[in-house]
């Protein structure tokens, strides 16, 4: 038997955690035949939550479950890992912008990328879920440098495809399977852009673009992306507003998709949303952690290129990029670093 892929979790005390790491242990990210060891990472306070989801996975009775190993510290968290779920942070309150948890969290994601390049593989691929999701994954991916390349490290946008792709399928009358291609372009933040311009809809008469299923361009480029009964860009405001908790079970599916495609690869002509370190790609700034379609296959990401973006698309695009470049430069002046 292959030796079992150790997964981290931190944050595993919280609200996301809870549901994301029995989807991770029954298999669901990298299929049901792949052995794996949770460790899951929580601040001191939290370790009897911790050993209980740790006592309640063990209830689980999984197969493939060869270990779980519940941690308070980053040197035993961190030691020998090939998968990094880094959920720990604070999630933010009715009325707050995600960038206000800046200061709060980016402290987290120093310590983590200095723990990576301490103790982990080379190898470690690793995923941002802990707002804010792209800065954080740039200051993260900054400290462990040297250790471990910068496209090893990603940013969670795949909710937001999630939910763009849902309200395609729910606005063209199909099931969400029947929708590819949406991409969500820059920051997880309320400045992203959600755009459909490229996505396409299986209907019963054969493939169609979206734009033509969904029949109706103005509510495209209004409700779609941002008014907040039916929206993408503020979805997660509204959840917080109706649940008074920020989303969590579609958070936890969501980073589930993210990982599974990064490991397993994305079909023939499918692309999913995923925030990675820009090479250039559409003029974004290189090393920003920037929200692109990409295609994945034998465990690395590329840059979907070549598609044309227009005059609305182009300043919805500039928009978003402005605010992960001040995002980018507070980040660093809270880390102590000047700016680049
Ligand atoms: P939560 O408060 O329920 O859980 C967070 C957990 O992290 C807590 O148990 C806390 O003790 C722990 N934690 C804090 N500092 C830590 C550290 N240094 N190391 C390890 N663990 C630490 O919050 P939640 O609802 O699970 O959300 C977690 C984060 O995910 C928030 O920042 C939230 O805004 C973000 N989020 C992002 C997305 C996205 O799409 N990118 C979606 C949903 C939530
Ligand atoms: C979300 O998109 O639901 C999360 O980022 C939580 C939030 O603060 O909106």
């Amino acid at each position: 038997m292959a030796a079992p892929l150790r997964v981290l979790v931190t944050g595993a005390a919280g609200q996301i955690g809870y549901s994301l790491v029995l989807q991770i242990a029954k298999g669901d990210v990298f299929g049901k035949e792949t052995p794996i060891v949770l460790v899951l990472l929580d601040i001191p306070p939290m370790a009897a939550v911790l050993e209980g989801v740790q006592f309640e996975l063990t209830d689980c009775a999984l197969a493939n479950l060869t270990g779980v190993e519940a941690v308070t510290n980053e040197k035993d968290a961190f030691t020998n890992i090939d998968y990094a779920f880094l959920v720990g942070a604070m999630p933010r309150k009715e009325g707050m912008e995600r960038k206000d948890l800046l200061a709060a969290n980016v402290r987290i994601f120093k310590s983590q990328g200095k723990a990576l390049a301490d103790f982990a593989k080379p190898t470690t691929k690793v995923i941002v879920v802990g707002n804010p999701a792209n800065t954080n994954a740039f200051i993260c991916a900054k400290y462990a440098a040297g250790k471990i390349p910068s496209r090893n490290f990603s940013a969670m946008t795949r909710l937001d495809h999630n939910r763009a792709s849902a309200q395609v399928a729910l606005k063209s009358g199909v099931t969400v399977g029947n929708v590819k291609n949406v991409i969500i372009w820059g920051n997880h933040s309320s400045t992203q852009f959600p755009d459909v311009s490229h996505a396409k809809v299986t209907k019963s008469s054969g493939e169609v673009d979206a734009v033509s299923a969904v029949g109706d361009a103005e509510w495209l480029k209004t409700g779609f992306i941002s008014l907040p009964s039916q929206t993408v860009q503020k979805r997660g405001a509204v959840i917080i507003e109706k649940r008074k908790l920020s989303s969590a079970m579609s958070a936890a599916k969501a980073a589930c998709d993210h990982i599974h495609d990064w490991y397993k690869g994305t079909p023939e002509g499918v692309f999913v949303s995923m925030a990675v370190p820009s090479d250039g790609s559409y003029g974004i700034p290189e090393g920003l952690i920037f929200s692109f379609p990409v295609t994945i296959a034998n465990g690395e990401w590329k840059i979907v290129q070549g598609l044309e973006l227009n005059d609305f698309a182009q300043e919805k695009i500039a928009v978003t990029t402005k605010e992960l470049l001040e995002e980018r430069d507070e980040a660093l002046a809270a880390c102590g670093e000047s700016k680049q």
